[in-house]
């Protein structure tokens, strides 16, 4: 299937059907490109991205991620599929008492006890470098970074094991406008490093960010779809709220 991602009426409540967080999604994202998930805060954008994760289950509908639908999966099949996923939350979450490396190699120790601990090494410093680190950081610990380094020492992390899906949830809120590009930047150079087999998907509240990099914008609203397109189409687009949105992310 040429889609990584493929979601069918996907619906989700906490609290037996009072509330639906996501109520009926549909949503397809085609392998290969960078699709950004926009809506305001509260939407269920973190909620749609743990459901592709396959952390929290639905309450109805279907989710197939790389051809596997989680509702066929045992624990231990979700669990090998989650290995295909990396992803870079917000606040890096390294692991403050490890340096650049040791965070860079956790995911090969964790998974790839087939791995020499110098091959280990070999891979993440390649990471490391990919992602822009410089060597002379490798050793440091978090605290002895700049917050820039730190997301890079996350990437790194999260393409250790190769993954053909990078999910990115709010890469740069709260990031000065320097850092916001430095890391759009770095979140483009890196699908584009990987060949056109790579699937990025980015979750931002950030429209500029949306229409820097991404191939295809969703933005979500009330736990549904409200408009998927190009960014030629939310521009052009006639519907008064997402007029607003377009108008208020233009003002930034
Ligand atoms: N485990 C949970 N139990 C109950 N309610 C939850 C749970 N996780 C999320 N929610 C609720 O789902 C709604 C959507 O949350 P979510 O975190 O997906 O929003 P978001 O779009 O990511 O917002 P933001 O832009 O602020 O990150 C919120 O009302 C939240 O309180
Ligand atoms: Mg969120």
């Amino acid at each position: 299937m040429s889609e990584a991602v493929e979601i069918k009426n996907l619906k989700k409540t906490f609290d037996n059907g009072k509330h639906f967080v996501l109520n009926g999604i549909d949503l397809s994202i085609p392998r290969g490109t960078i699709t950004v998930i926009i809506g305001y805060s509260g939407t269920g954008k973190s909620v749609l991205l743990k459901h592709i994760l396959g952390l929290l289950e639905p309450t109805l509908g279907s989710i197939c991620v790389l051809d596997h639908y989680y509702e066929k999966m045992s624990g231990l099949e979700k669990a090998q599929l989650r290995k295909k996923f990396g992803v870079l939350f917000q606040h890096a979450a390294l692991f403050d008492d490890m340096t650049a490396i040791e965070n860079a190699m956790f995911p090969l120790i964790e998974h790839r006890k087939d791995l020499s601990r110098d091959q280990m090494k070999t891979i993440a410093s390649q990471k490391l470098v990919d992602s822009g680190l410089d060597p002379r950081h490798f050793d440091k610990l978090p605290s002895e970074i700049s917050g820039g380094m730190r997301k890079r020492v996350g990437l790194a992390r999260a393409l250790a094991l190769e993954p053909e899906i990078l999910l990115y949830d709010e890469p740069t809120t709260g990031l000065d406008p320097i850092l916001t590009e430095m890391v759009d930047n770095l979140i483009y150079e890196t699908h584009h490093k990987q060949g056109d087999k790579a699937t990025s998907i980015v979750i931002s509240h950030d429209l500029s960010a949306a229409f820097r990099l991404a191939d295809k914008i969703v933005m979500l609203h009330e736990g549904k779809v409200l408009k998927s397109g190009t960014a030629d189409d939310f521009l052009n687009s006639d519907h008064e709220f997402i007029r607003l949105f377009v108008d208020k992310g233009m003002r930034r």
